[in-house]
């Protein structure tokens, strides 16, 4: 493992299960994350996009093992914890933390913040009780929840979403992880509020040099705190490169068709780049390669063989047989009637 890698994957895949079993109906396999290889150096971030049911979340928990992995492996930090028992998991657990989707899940509603700032301290015993408390304190005046005593014992439905999160970020960064995964961890903050906070990420990020799994659907978001782009589709990586260079230039026909159906672009042109339906169903993948079916640019090839993510320089990977020449996107902004 190279120098400055703090996360491997290599072939990682989870298969969930539905129904066929004591409680009958139809067994489905849903294939939630089909394949899925990257590397993540120290200090940086990668933007993890795609549509609802893509497999980024799942993604994210397997990496920090909150699931089990049905194949392929996980090295973090060059030690191989794909099956890792918990018992030898829990020393290092402090060093990887999740900030999940929703802050009103993530917050027990009876516990004052003060207090779920400072229990993971407690809970990996790496401070007493008082420690803690002031470690807390310290990290709500870092998080700008200030006085930090009158925001101590307020519960979660006290706060607004803004500060809730902003308690979420505190508790997941008062044990200085080194790699975190942030799971749209601004789609439930009002919009006036999200710029600050993903400010606030990025300052514990040079401060800590955090790795960063920044998962969104959000297109801009990921421009504003990705160095690199993974864009996902039902299960697996199609595209990843440079977050500017993917999003300038996207070459897979999926990320041409996320990019321009974003709002930014949507509001000024007439059409998005076509593609049929909506995304397919995780438990009943389409052979050959997945995206085929909504595909403009699909070939009889694409309905027989799975593209496998190919190298096409500077950096940038792509899992199509008949990607987008260079330079598509702004040839096609100027046919819209802009450029
Ligand atoms: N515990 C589970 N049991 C069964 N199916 C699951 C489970 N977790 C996820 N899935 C399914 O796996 C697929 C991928 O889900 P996942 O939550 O990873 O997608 P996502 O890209 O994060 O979507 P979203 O943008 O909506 O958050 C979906 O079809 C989902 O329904
Ligand atoms: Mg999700």
């Amino acid at each position: 493992m190279p120098a400055g890698e703090i996360l491997v994957v290599e072939g990682l895949r989870k298969y969930f299960v539905k129904g066929g079993g004591f409680l009958g109906g139809p067994r489905r396999v849903i294939k939630a994350v089909d394949g899925v290889s990257f590397t993540l150096r120290k200090g940086e971030t990668i933007g993890l996009v795609g549509e609802s049911g893509s497999g980024k979340t799942t993604t994210g928990r397997l990496v920090l093992r909150l699931l089990e992995p049905d194949a392929g492996r996980i090295l973090f930090e060059g030690v191989d914890i794909t099956h890792l028992p918990e018992s030898k998991l829990r020393p290092m657990r402090p060093r990887m933390q999740m900030i999940y989707q929703d802050p009103y899940w993530s917050l027990n509603p009876r516990k004052p913040v003060g207090e779920a700032i400072a229990e993971p301290l407690i809970v990996h015993r790496l401070a007493s009780r008082s420690e803690a408390r002031e470690r807390a304190l310290e990290l709500l005046e870092r998080v700008g929840l200030t006085p930090p005593e009158d925001f101590y014992w307020r519960i979660p439905a006290q706060l607004s979403g803004g500060q809730r999160q902003r308690v979420v970020i505190a508790r997941a960064m008062i044990l200085k992880p080194e790699l975190l995964v942030a799971d749209e961890p601004v789609s439930m903050v009002d919009v006036s509020m999200r710029a600050e906070i993903l400010r606030l990420l990025k300052d514990f990020q040079r401060e800590y040099g955090l790795a960063m799994i920044f998962i969104t659907h959000d297109l801009s978001v990921a421009r504003l705190v990705a160095d690199r782009i993974m864009v996902m589709y039902l299960g697996r990586i199609v595209e990843a490169g440079p977050a500017e260079e993917v999003l300038r230039d996207p070459r897979h026909p999926y990320t041409a068709a996320l990019i321009t159906a974003a709002p930014s672009v949507r509001r000024r042109r007439r059409r998005r780049y076509e593609i049929r339906g909506e995304i397919a169903d995780p438990s009943n993948i389409p052979p050959g390669c997945r995206f085929h079916p909504r595909c403009p640019r699909a070939t009889e090839r694409c309905s027989r063989e799975e593209p496998s993510l190919a190298d096409i320089g500077d950096g940038r990977l792509v899992a199509c047989h008949n990607p987008l020449p260079p330079g598509w996107l702004r040839e096609w902004l100027k046919t819209q009637g802009e450029s």
